[in-house]
């Protein structure tokens, strides 16, 4: 029978991606999770600060696998699925969905977001998957409007103990099927419930936007665009709906 990692629970850390890493450094055996009930400096990705409030979920988990790290990305898809089913249980009758490459919307605004990174090792890789669950507040954002499931119409919030006992459960789920099948699985769970599948995008690149129809996930986990040139592939960026990158 598989184990579950251990799972310690905390009043404040400054991120619990470093957390876990000073725990590692000192001695706890991986994989293994690390939940505060508050971050003094919680990171979201592209160097956002992640506000971090008492009454969310802040998580991170601790791994060191085998796979190369280009593989392991795969698992920001598997991670981004297990904080979707934390908010739909949080939400039953609420419309969540994944908006590429892993912020989860419900009803059409962000309520988590999953941050990942990763090492390689001298055999394999360490990876730790930071998530992040608006269960009660959310940060007022224009640009990028967020939700907590609180507000939402009907939901009954996981408290954040119970929501991080899901989430490990459901992200240690998609990492074994991952780990048996490899990552169609993940993928077509990951497309089931993807925001804007046939629907124009635009991708915000460091140099350049690419604009096209948003049709698949490969599986290396880019964003397939069919475009005017023809299929692109993007790895890396922003992507937004519409042509003219009004944020969805
Ligand atoms: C994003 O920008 O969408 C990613 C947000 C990830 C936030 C979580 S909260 C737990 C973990 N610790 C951090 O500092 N960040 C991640």
């Amino acid at each position: 029978m598989r184990q579950s990692p251990r799972l310690i629970s905390l009043d404040q850390v400054d991120s619990t991606n470093d957390e876990v890493r000073r725990r590692r450094a000192a001695g706890e055996p991986a994989p293994f999770w690390v939940r505060a009930a508050r971050q003094s400096a919680g990171r979201g990705r592209r160097g956002r600060a992640w506000v971090s409030e008492p009454g969310n979920l802040y998580a991170s988990g601790l791994y060191e696998l085998a796979a190369p790290t280009g593989e392991i990305a795969q698992l920001t898809f598997a991670a981004a699925l297990a904080a979707a089913e934390v908010a739909q249980a949080s939400a039953p009758g609420a419309a969540v969905r994944l908006k590429w490459p892993n912020d989860v919307l419900v009803e059409g605004r962000k309520a988590a977001g999953v941050l990942l990174e990763s090492r390689s090792l001298a055999r394999g890789a360490e990876l730790v998957v930071g998530v992040g669950v608006n269960l009660q507040s959310a940060p007022d954002d224009v640009e990028r409007p967020a939700v907590a499931l609180a507000d939402i119409a009907g939901a009954a919030p996981l408290s954040p103990e119970v929501a991080a006992d899901w989430l490990v459960d459901s992200f240690e789920r998609w990492r074994w099927i991952w780990a048996g099948d490899g990552f169609a699985e993940i993928r077509d769970a990951w497309l089931a419930r993807a925001t804007g599948l046939g629907d124009r995008v635009t991708a915000r690149l460091a140099e350049h936007d690419i604009v096209g129809t948003f049709v698949d996930l490969d599986e290396d986990g880019a964003l397939v665009l069919e475009t005017a040139a023809g299929l692109r592939r993007v790895r890396a960026g922003e992507v937004f709906f519409g042509e003219k990158g009004a944020m969805s």
